[in-house]
């Protein structure tokens, strides 16, 4: 049975002292009730130690946003999966389309710091999704294929077994624009596909793919009602204790 995953990403918002407000408050938030799916929130590099540590007896898990595509070595300014592991974290967001953009980070780059993450014992959030001139064109199917293909389906069955997919339209993000639940359905339908064709029922069963883009409390509750949907990654809305909160509620 796969999990169903509610998982913020704070993007670069938050200072230190503001992170730690947000985590505490969550994590009270979060004590009386037990939610009915994994929390994860994904934070900048120099909260993960201080909030990691805050969050170790709580169900709130914790992930960073990004890693470095080399394991150690004179790389000014990087931070390594090794580094980000030793935490405490133990979720990675990977291949986010801001980093695909922004970045430059190519299908090859993305392979190299899925592996480093999974050998260091991190579970990659990996993104995928189309542009808005992509989805236009109707190629939203072409384009995750090729994002999958050129990245983690080159990770053994094993490996892939560790990762949760998101699927996020580009067009979808920060936007207020939202897919609708069929589009959502239909496609993350397709992409669940895709992982039997390479991997097999099985592990395609048991692969969690979030929804990302635009979710909300409003709109959280008739998107995870989707068979294929298993959670979100949230944005903005991850940036309140109750917004999240109500996301999460959502299940
Ligand atoms: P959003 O961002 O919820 O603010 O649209 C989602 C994401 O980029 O992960």
């Amino acid at each position: 049975m796969r999990k169903n995953i509610v998982a913020g990403n704070w993007k670069m918002n938050k200072n230190l002292q503001e992170g730690v407000a947000l985590a505490t408050e969550l994590k009270e938030l979060l004590a009386s009730e037990k939610p009915n799916c994994e929390v994860i929130i994904g934070t900048p590099f120099i909260h993960l130690a201080t909030v990691a540590e805050l969050l170790k007896d709580s169900v709130i898990k914790v992930s960073a946003e990004n890693c470095a595509d080399k394991a150690s070595g004179a790389y000014t300014g990087e931070v390594s999966a090794e580094m980000v592991k030793s935490t405490g974290a133990t979720y990675c967001i990977l291949g986010h389309s801001e980093r695909r953009m922004y970045y430059g980070e190519t299908y090859e780059i993305l392979k190299e710091k899925t592996l480093l993450a999974l050998a260091n014992g991190l579970k990659p959030i990996f993104c995928i999704g189309e542009l808005k001139e992509e989805r236009e064109a109707g190629k939203q199917n072409e384009v995750v294929k090729a994002q999958l293909e050129g990245s983690v389906f080159n990770l053994s069955a094993e490996e892939f077994s560790k990762v949760v997919l998101a699927y996020e339209p580009v067009w979808a993000i920060g936007t207020g624009l939202t897919a609708t639940s069929d589009q959502a359905e239909e496609i993350h339908a397709y992409i669940r596909s895709l992982i039997a064709e390479k991997y097999g029922e099985e592990i395609a069963e048991n692969t969690t793919i979030l929804y990302g883009g635009s979710c909300k409390g409003s709109n959280a509750k008739e998107l995870f009602s989707k068979p294929n949907v298993d959670g979100g990654l949230i944005g903005g809305a991850s940036l309140k204790a109750n917004d999240f909160k109500e996301i999460i509620d959502a299940f």
